[in-house]
């Protein structure tokens, strides 16, 4: 998170705070470490405060020096960050910001990873460099200064482009110097980044023009294989990016006499750390340097060969709302979540499905319906939960479609380098829409001419950027870990596309029909599992929380619900669980099975209801104990068994209501487990890295 206000008098403490509050936005994604730097006391000084923990160490820790929070300042570049550790434990040292040196000359925040900092670290070694850190990051930092010794009338921009030039892996990156006082730059390749603009005065344009530097390619990398020097040298003979401009100079945000006016800017992964601040945005593209100076902002980027990216960056509103980033009147983050679906479902369909003529229109899709019916396979890839909706939602598709479908984990996709056609249809799915493998996975798919769709919570993620077409499920921000409305919402959403790619099947009309008709009801559905909490919670007392293992049982459309339930229990309350297709049962699982070892099964009523219950005769046969997950009304398990109703609807859709008692469960679990609902160990909202 970075912060820059310029002609805006602000004081050190409003400075720290608005940059801790930033990070406490941020907070959701899950992080080990914080840090921030601001300017010191002196012309060319620059204080850095590390520490391990939450946002409120930080907090506690830049409380307790002996600063001047009184200090104003006109003008001032700040950043701060939070650390999932990749390379090198949590700790102060290994936190960001990372430095090039003793004198903080550069500092530089990072999320991703370098893959050759390995090589980069061995040349600068050779250079006399020491290093403090474990971190891939530190090594950026020290080759900033390398560089910047070489040539020190380079601008900050130049100087930042000759390092990503050097380094290979995903980044995003917000650098600050003391050699640079009052700029920032930042740049991006594969890890999000946005910049919000508040100004009093009204912003006259609504784009900014970007400056592209002809001729140079940007992934050159032949600093470390031929001579370093020589590498440089090339670069810093042809710095200047003014000079080779083919659109004008991007002066952005001047007040009507061409002066720079009083203004604010908020640079973030994400867009909750900058929304109470103001919803005027840019988000960044791979490759975009922008720089922040003297309160403009300048988007510089290479030109690479085929490079067919759009030549401004239009400014966009935000849609989130500030309430939407706030717990209100709930404990977690997760249970508020949890709760909002009967009214987050209405909002993936609003707009969308109409009830009365049995119609389903996806705007997002208009103009590829065609060629998504006449593909050779519809391939879905994703990863974590918004797998289990794709797995969830195959069924239905087959179905109605009658088109193979393929689901794909995108890293084992990758890994595999599976084979893709230009007669493909790849979906992608993606709460955050930032998640690397699947975005790396998107690439790979678009790159084989394959048509691409989105399917993400997050208007202006790269995944809703870079495909062809797609839908945003609008189930509103989620920040809980562990995703809940956006697994209801993407299967909604995946049900919708199968209705629609299905609209000219006359066969298929009455179960569209019957599909639709589930749909409508489904708020109400989720409302009367919402009701049952209390019993939940009980349950999850008495019967569970000592135990150590779950199985989660299931067939068909339930298979999904089982692995979605399993991962919820085992993402939040760190109890092993394992979601089992009950076909398998006899293939491995059922040796599991004895009195002992906790077992849900999913029993609600369809066409393989009589399947469900020959596995709950292998397991009741085996002394199990199961808790069943039944309709409402269904007399079969009463007597025998603790059970858990849930109101029938229509087969596909059925997914939607059992996974709510399973939501619930994990989050009592995890309550009473003391374990940290919102923020589990070693886990992330957001995996920017591969
Ligand atoms: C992380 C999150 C999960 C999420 C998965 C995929 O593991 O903790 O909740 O399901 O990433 O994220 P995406 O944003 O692509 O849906």
């Amino acid at each position: 998170f970075g912060y820059c206000n310029y002609l805006v008098e602000r004081d050190r403490r409003f400075i720290v705070d608005t940059l801790l509050n930033g990070l406490a936005r941020l907070e959701y994604r899950g992080y080990d470490s914080a840090g921030m730097s601001v300017d010191g006391d002196g012309d060319h000084d620059m204080a850095i405060y590390k520490e391990v923990g939450k946002v409120a160490a930080l907090r506690s820790l830049i409380d307790s020096q002996s600063i001047n929070f009184k200090k104003t300042f006109v003008s001032h570049c700040g950043m701060a960050h939070t650390r999932w550790a990749t390379h090198g434990e949590p700790s102060p040292i290994n936190s960001h910001p990372q430095r090039s040196d003793t004198n903080n000359e550069f500092t530089l925040i990072h999320n991703g990873i370098i893959t050759n900092f390995k090589e980069i670290k061995a040349f600068l070694l050779t250079k006399n460099f020491v290093f403090e850190t474990d971190t891939d990051t530190e090594v950026v930092a020290k080759l900033t200064k390398y560089l910047y010794d070489l040539q020190k009338d380079i601008t900050f921009t130049d100087l930042v482009r000759a390092v990503v030039k050097k380094i290979e892996g995903g980044f995003s990156f917000i650098f600050k110097s003391i050699h640079y006082p009052d700029e920032l730059v930042a740049t991006r390749r594969g890890s999000p980044l946005l910049v919000g603009v508040k100004t009093e005065q009204k912003l006259k344009i609504d784009f900014i023009d970007v400056e592209f530097s002809g001729g140079e390619t940007a992934s050159s990398n032949d600093l470390f294989r031929s001579s370093p020097e020589t590498g440089f040298d090339e670069i810093a003979g042809n710095p200047t990016v003014s000079s080779q401009l083919n659109r004008s100079a991007s002066r952005a945000f001047l007040s009507e006499d061409g002066l720079p006016q009083p203004i604010e800017y908020f640079i973030a992964s994400d867009a909750s750390a900058i929304v109470e601040h103001t919803k005027r945005v840019l988000y960044l593209e791979d490759d975009d340097i922008a720089h922040i100076g003297n309160g403009e902002l300048h988007i510089h980027r290479l030109r690479r060969e085929n490079d067919s990216s759009p030549i401004s960056r239009t400014i966009e509103t935000l849609e989130i709302e500030l309430a939407e980033i706030m717990k209100g009147s709930f404990d977690h983050f997760m249970q508020k979540e949890i709760y909002e679906q009967p009214e987050s479902v209405v909002n993936t369909m609003r707009g969308r499905v109409n009830f009365e003529d049995h119609k389903i229109t996806l705007g997002g899709l208009r103009g590829f319906l065609p060629t998504i019916r006449r593909a050779r396979r519809i391939i879905f890839i994703a990863c974590g939960t918004s797998y289990h909706s794709c797995l969830a939602t195959r069924a239905i598709f087959e179905e109605l479609t009658e088109i193979p479908t393929q689901m794909e984990l995108a890293s084992d996709f990758l890994d595999r380098l599976a084979p893709v056609f230009r007669d493909d249809v790849c979906v992608f799915v993606s709460q955050s829409g930032e998640t690397a493998d699947t975005i790396l996975a998107m690439r790979y798919c678009l790159k084989r001419s394959a048509l691409g769709v989105g399917i993400t919570n997050t208007v202006g993620s790269t995944i809703s950027r870079e495909t062809h077409c797609g839908v945003h499920i609008n189930a509103g921000a989620e920040v809980g870990v562990a995703s809940t409305k956006a697994y209801t919402s993407q299967y909604i959403a995946l049900v919708m596309m199968a209705l629609q790619l299905s609209e000219d099947h006359v066969s298929t009309i009455e179960r569209r029909n019957e599909i639709i008709d589930g749909l409508y009801h489904l708020p109400g559905n989720i409302k009367e599992v919402l009701d049952t909490a209390p019993a939940l919670q009980q349950l999850s007392k008495e019967t569970l929380s000592n135990e150590k293992s779950l199985l989660i049982m299931g067939r068909g459309y339930q298979n999904a619900t089982c692995l979605e339930g399993a991962l919820k229990i085992k993402e939040i309350s760190y109890m092993h669980s394992e979601g089992i297709l009950a076909g398998e049962l006899k293939h491995g699982p059922l040796a599991l099975v004895d009195e002992n070892m906790p077992v849900i099964m999913i029993m609600t009523q369809d066409s393989i209801y009589p399947k469900a219950q020959s596995a709950l005769c292998q397991v009741a046969s085996r002394k199990g104990q199961p808790i069943i997950i039944c309709n409402t009304g269904d007399e079969n398990f009463v007597h025998e068994y603790k059970t858990i109703s849930v109101p029938q609807t229509t087969d596909c859709l059925q997914g939607i209501i059992n996974i709510i008692p399973l939501q619930l469960l994990a989050y009592y679990l995890a309550l009473l487990k003391g374990q940290d609902v919102d923020f589990p160990r070693n886990l992330a909202k957001s995996v920017t890295v591969e």
